[in-house]
């Protein structure tokens, strides 16, 4: 809810919005946490009523003959494995019969190598970084010519700004719904001590319109607004009321923001793989298919190969790269499948493939602060002085960094598995940045494979689809192009 690690949007290319609360500053994003709180009270009973429902409605209605989908079955699954490669998902007419089983490599354990057959006549080492997320390196992945081609590409299209300037003057969510100053302050004093400690501001309001607030930086506004007055680092009730909604924001534009204080200081292109790109594009989105072992048409459907460059001095703090999936989250890649309009939108990447197009002569590595961590707690990865979150200051305190070599892929799953076979749970550990680039300048594309966690969107989604080939098969135009008209319209415009 409070995820100050969701991307701060790629704003032009991938609409992601992200679930309410999430743009919203500081005392907005407490609304959203009344609301948080008005849900779990209310709802949380009767999702546990209507999940013992389910439950026993499942148990009285599988009858020893019907086959059911489970992991540990080996028949079924390598047969629904089969099925899924050959078909994509399979339908009636309205409602989509789950008969697909999405392939999870075993990690085994940290430090595990299999070897993995991606490309005739080689074999691929794949190590297991973690379990949490279920995250694998290979390097070699890519030739030094793939990725001189894929580099010279991007360039060739032209790479934009992954973050924009920050705008000014939005709407006070937090005055249209009228709450007072001490209803705000109740809900940012998290631990209750009648103080507001750094750390909880921080965590509620740093990623209000992509600029990344650090300890110091609230200091610097304190002082500058001369907000804490007996200067304890701490901002009392009565120091809290005597700033305006907005103090906070109108003082950092005031003062002009630098990339480098933004959530991401890179920029970035899309580069389509489907019939008539480059061979080299299509020849590595087969082997992500292969090594995936998904079925193609997921692949096929997901967003294009996205190119990264950092210059020097560039970083992505750490963030998820899609946000967690509740009934009412809507995906963007299935959104003209839907059948209603859902009031929240994430990105939907079950996966991320990310590689090292070059290797970096000073930082730059990939962290993932909390992988493989016993337990994930959002509120602790902000201490008053330690921001696990900050890729800029503290990638070393993490639990894990990869470094950038020319070739090496990495891929995690950002899901978990819903235990039946299909996309589950957002994988809170999945959390990750790029750390800051010391010398040099750093290449990296991202290949993220969308699915909805929703398998009846997917299937609807994957039907629109096929049915739209078909009849511009029919109509004799053939293009070069995908007709992906349902898909990721505003990342085709760019194409
Ligand atoms: C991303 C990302 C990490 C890196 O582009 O989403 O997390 O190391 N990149 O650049
Ligand atoms: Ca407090
Ligand atoms: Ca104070
Ligand atoms: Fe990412």
């Amino acid at each position: 809810m409070t995820d100050p690690h969701e991307h701060p949007e790629d704003t032009t290319a991938t609409p992601r919005a992200p679930p309410p609360c999430k743009r919203l500053s500081w005392q907005k994003r407490n609304i959203c946490s009344r609301s948080y709180f008005m849900i779990v009270v209310v709802f949380f009973p009767v999702y546990i009523i209507n999940v013992i429902a389910l439950l026993l409605y499942v148990h009285y209605n599988n009858s020893p003959g019907e086959p059911v989908i489970m992991p540990s079955d080996e028949a079924t699954r390598s047969k629904h494995q089969q099925r899924a490669k050959s078909h994509g998902l399979t339908s009636s007419k309205s409602e989509f019969v789950r008969d697909v089983f999405l392939p999870r490599i075993d990690g085994v354990r940290a430090g595990h190598v299999q070897k993995v057959s991606l490309v005739p006549g080689k074999r691929h080492e794949m190590r297991t970084l973690s379990l949490k997320p279920l995250l694998f390196e290979i390097p070699g992945f890519l030739s030094d010519e793939e990725c001189r081609v894929v580099m010279q590409l991007a360039q060739l299209k032209g790479l934009m700004e992954s973050q924009l300037m920050v705008q000014e003057g939005q709407e006070d969510l937090a005055e249209e719904l009228n709450l007072s100053p001490e209803e705000i302050f109740n809900l940012l004093d998290i631990n209750q001590d009648g103080q507001l400690q750094l750390h909880e501001i921080l965590t509620h309001s740093r990623v209000r319109d992509g600029i990344w607030l650090t300890p110091e930086n609230l200091r610097e506004i304190y002082a500058g607004l001369e907000a804490d007055e007996d200067g304890d680092d701490l901002l009392s009730l009565e120091e809290f009321r005597r700033l305006s909604s907005d103090a906070f924001q109108r003082f950092l534009l005031q003062r002009g923001v630098k990339s480098s204080q933004l959530v991401r200081n890179s920029r970035h292109t899309w580069l389509y793989q489907g019939q008539g790109s480059h061979p080299v594009l299509q020849d590595i989105k087969e082997r992500v298919t292969h090594l995936t072992q998904l079925p193609s048409m997921l692949v096929d459907l997901s967003e294009p190969l996205q190119v990264v460059r950092y210059e020097e001095g560039g970083h992505y703090h750490a963030h998820h790269d899609s946000g967690p999936f509740y009934p009412e989250t809507g995906c963007t890649h299935t959104r003209l499948a839907a059948n209603t309009s859902t009031p929240f939108e994430t990105s939907c990447r079950y996966i991320t493939v990310l590689f090292y197009l070059n290797s970096v002569e000073g930082g730059g590595e990939t962290a993932f602060p909390v992988a493989d961590n016993m337990t994930y707690d959002e509120v602790s990865l902000i201490q008053n002085d330690v921001d696990l979150l900050d890729t800029r200051k503290n990638c070393d305190k993490g639990n894990l960094r990869v470094k950038p070599t020319k070739g090496t892929a990495v891929f995690w799953y950002n899901y978990l598995s819903d235990g039946r076979g299909w996309v589950g749970e957002q994988d809170e550990y999945s959390l990750h940045g790029g750390c800051v680039v010391t010398h040099g300048t750093k290449w990296v594309a991202n290949k993220w494979i969308n699915i909805d966690p929703d398998y009846q969107r997917q299937a609807r989604y994957q039907q629109l689809v096929s049915q739209q080939q078909q009849q511009e098969e029919d109509e004799g135009d053939e293009g070069p192009r995908p007709r992906l008209e349902l898909h990721n319209s505003d990342i085709r415009q760019d194409l």
